[in-house]
This record gives C-alpha cells, structure tokens and sequence, in this order.
C-alpha cells in the first residue's frame, strides 16, 4: 500500500504525527516538497521531534527517508537534524537518500527573502525567511541554480558561485542598498556541505521505482497544505511550491497512480500563520481560546497562528483538487469546552450563495461564511482510546463535515501523541 499524507488546510494540521503513525507499517517515507519553511512535530510519550526537512518517518529506526527533487534543501539545517537524531541515538546512515536534483538553499536566498518581506511592509506575505521562494525562483530561472549533484564537484561549484553571488550582490545592492555577500563564504560553507552530505546524495527517481518494483510501501509526506498551493492556493499569500496534493507526482518523480490512498489531515478548526485571506478567522476570545488550548505557535518561527472555526468550503475544494480519499482530523481535544461549535458550510459573495471556494486572494478577503452551529462537548477527549468512547456531540460535528466534504473521516487525534490517535474502524 502507498499513502500520501497532505495538509488540506493552510499547514501545520498535524502530518508528522500522522506520518509517524503510518510509518510503522512503511519501508519508505518520501518528503517531495517545500524546505526548511516546514516543522513538523511527533511527539512519542514524552519525547518530541520537530523536524523540518527531514520525513518525519526517521524516528522510526528501520524506514528509509527520501528527501525528493521537489524539495529545496537547506543544507545547515539538514546537517544539524541528522546530527541531532544521531545524538538521540538515530542513525540515518545508509537509510537517508537525497536527491541529485533537489535544490539547494543558500544563505543569498534567506538575505532576499528578508530584503523582500522588508520592501513590502505592511503588504508582505509573512514568509518564515528560510529562503523558500527565491530558491525556487532560482530553480524556475535556472541560469543561477544549485543542486544537490553540484556538491559533487566543489572547483566547478567554485565558479559557479563567483556568477550568481556577483549578480545577487549587484541585485541587492540597486534593490535594498544591502552589504555585499562574499562569495568565498558561500563557498567555504558549501565545502563542509559536500563533505557531510554527499554520501547520501543520489538518484532518488530510481531508488523509489526500484523499491515500488520490489512491492515496498512507500508512505508520501506532503509539507504546508493546500491552501497555501502557488498554483491553486491563497495567492500571493502562499508557499513557491504546489503544496496540495498535485505536488507529489513532480516532486518525486511517481505517478499518482501508484498511489492508493491520499490521506488528507485537517484540524477540527482553522489555522494560519502569516498574512492573508482567512474568511472563518476569529480574531476574537474564541480564537485565543484556541491557540492557548492548542498551543497554536508556530513549530518553525514561533508566531502565534491566527485560528478560527472550521472551514468545510476550503477543505471541500482541497479534498476535490487533490483527489484525496480519507480524513485525518486532528486536535479534536482541543475544542472541548465550547457550548456552541461552528463550521462554515457555504459562502456569501456579494449577495449571492456559493460552496466553491475562489482561492484568488481579493475575492476571498470579501466573503462572509455561513455557519451551521453545533452544540460543543466538555468532556476531555485526551485519555480516549476508541472511536466508541467519543461524546455523541463529537461524534455528530464530525459527521457534519463528512456530510459537508463528502468522504470519511477515517483517524481522528485526541493529543499530540502518537497514541493518542483513533482510528474509525
Ligand atoms: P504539521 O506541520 O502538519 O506536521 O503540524 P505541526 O507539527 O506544525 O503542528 C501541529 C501541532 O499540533 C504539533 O504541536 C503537534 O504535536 C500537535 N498535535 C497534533 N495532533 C494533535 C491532536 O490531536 N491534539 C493536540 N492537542 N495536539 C496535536
Ligand atoms: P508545515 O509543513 C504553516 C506559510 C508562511 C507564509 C507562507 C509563505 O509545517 O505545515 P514561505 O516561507 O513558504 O515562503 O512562506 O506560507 N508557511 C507555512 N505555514 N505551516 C507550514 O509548513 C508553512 N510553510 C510555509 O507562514 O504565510
Ligand atoms: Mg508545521
């Protein structure tokens, strides 16, 4: 069997702790998308992991991670998350392959990711600075790129420095006025790189089809969620890579026909980090009620996540352009102790009624939501272990979604850990 896990929501929903979950019964976990932007959190008994780059299957001992050519790899993180699972005794070698093809995140790319969000103002993204979209810029462009393979050659990689940090300087210094970056620096780092990584530097396409050939399951982990899509998303206020589930197949290099299941993770409410549209956000008590009993802080910078009731228009719309299959919704513990829930189940545009959602950013920041109101739950959800154990009241706002997006709701999450995870038989 071979599952893909993503977000349907804007990130953050809980797929590591999915992930985690379906990796004891996975030989591969693949990340096939985004960077350093990601964090995604498993939390074993009292044990926590936030990793960024890495599939968040490394913690399990025995699974190969791939990180695809859709990723773009900030080496300096990378580094320290593979020496710092090897501190916690968990080796990657020989499991950990890195694709040839995978794009390299270079200190240049958060200096213009902070220069930009710095010229916007009060009109910027929000972005987390990891250097995410000026590297995939540069990927789109070509002509300035770095790839995985080039740690294979260091003297060309040289020169090819020497190019692309002569225009950035002349880019930044016209743009922002900003201090020139030394090329030497760049590539002194990229020496100690080379050295740490290029072990684990290979054709991953091949190694996921031979594995496939070999009847291995292979479990693909999507980062952010879909609403934060380039293509398909909140645009401009998005991550630089398809993020929904259309992201897998040319991040990777499989096609989505090999894959069985697509597995959607939500939040049983809505959060967002950084600017934009957020039609059901509650900048309000009930959203800091949320956050405080969520822990809603972002697991890569910290920012407190906007939060809000739960949006069944903009997970319809994910579930329907990713062709997702199953619902994993998370946090249901979180939102004991309202006496009312609300989920939006239609929008108003101008006066007139819609249940698609318009992903462009001006028309969304106009709709009003349309709730259905449910009666809330008090009981501490934490220490249930069945699907039959969940309050009547918890068991029919689920049902309220699936009846609203229109396929199951198959896992649902009680806690942060990964026991404390149900599965609906
Ligand atoms: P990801 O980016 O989708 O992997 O999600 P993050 O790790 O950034 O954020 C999800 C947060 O929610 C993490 O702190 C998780 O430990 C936590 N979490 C996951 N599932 C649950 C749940 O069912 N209940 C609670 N209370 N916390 C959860
Ligand atoms: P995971 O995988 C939540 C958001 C940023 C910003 C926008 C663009 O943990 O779910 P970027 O740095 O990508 O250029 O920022 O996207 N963003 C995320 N929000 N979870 C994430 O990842 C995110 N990755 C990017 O906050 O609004
Ligand atoms: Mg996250």
């Amino acid at each position: 069997m071979n599952c893909c896990v993503v977000g349907l929501q804007w990130g953050d929903e809980g797929k590591g702790k999915v992930v985690d979950i379906l990796a004891e019964n996975s030989d591969v976990v693949v990340r096939y998308s985004g960077g350093a932007n990601a964090g995604h959190t498993v939390v074993i008994g009292e044990e926590k992991f936030a990793l960024h780059i890495m599939p968040s299957g490394a913690v399990r001992k025995k699974t190969c991670c791939v990180i695809g050519n859709g990723v773009v790899v900030d080496p300096g993180i990378l580094i320290d998350e593979i020496e710092g699972l090897d501190k916690r005794n968990i080796s990657l070698d020989d499991r950990l392959f890195i694709s040839e093809n995978a794009h390299v995140v270079l200190d240049y790319h958060k200096a213009e990711d902070q220069h930009r969000e710095n010229a916007l103002g009060k009109n910027k993204i929000g972005t987390t600075i990891r250097g995410i979209g000026p590297c995939y810029a540069d990927k789109i462009g070509r002509s300035f790129a770095v790839r995985m393979a080039d740690f294979r050659n260091v003297d060309s990689l040289k020169e090819k420095l020497k190019k692309i940090v002569d225009y950035k300087n002349k880019v930044f210094a016209a743009l922002y006025k900003a201090e020139p970056i030394d090329a030497n620096n760049i590539f002194k780092q990229c020496v100690v790189f080379a050295e740490k990584l290029k072990p684990y530097i290979t054709n991953t396409t091949k190694y996921l089809h031979e594995s496939i050939d070999a009847g291995k399951s292979i479990l693909f982990e999507g980062a952010q969620g879909a609403l934060l899509d380039i293509d398909h998303g909140t645009f401009p206020f998005v991550t630089s890579s398809n993020a929904s589930a259309l992201g897998m197949s040319p991040g990777c290099g499989v096609p989505a026909r090999l894959v069985d299941k697509f597995i959607g993770v939500v939040k049983a409410y809505s959060t967002r980090v950084g600017a934009g549209p957020f039609p059901s956000e509650q900048d309000n008590e009930i959203g800091q009620t949320i956050r405080e009993k969520g822990n809603e802080y972002g697991t890569t910078t910290g920012r407190p996540r906007r939060c809000g009731w739960f949006d069944a228009i903009a997970v319809k719309y994910t579930v329907a352009i990713g062709g997702v299959n199953e619902i994993a919704m998370m946090h249901l513990d979180t939102l004991a102790g309202f006496d009312e829930l609300k989920i939006c189940k239609a929008y108003r545009i101008n006066g007139t009624e819609t249940t698609f959602f318009p992903s462009d950013a001006v028309e969304l920041s106009s709709v009003e939501c349309i709730y259905e109101t449910m009666p809330g739950w008090h009981e501490d959800l934490s220490g249930v272990t069945s699907y039959d154990q969940l309050p009547q009241t918890t068991k029919n706002y689920i049902a309220a979604i699936e009846n609203i997006v229109k396929i199951p709701v198959t896992m649902v999450g009680v806690g942060p850990k990964r026991s404390q995870a149900i599965c609906k038989s």
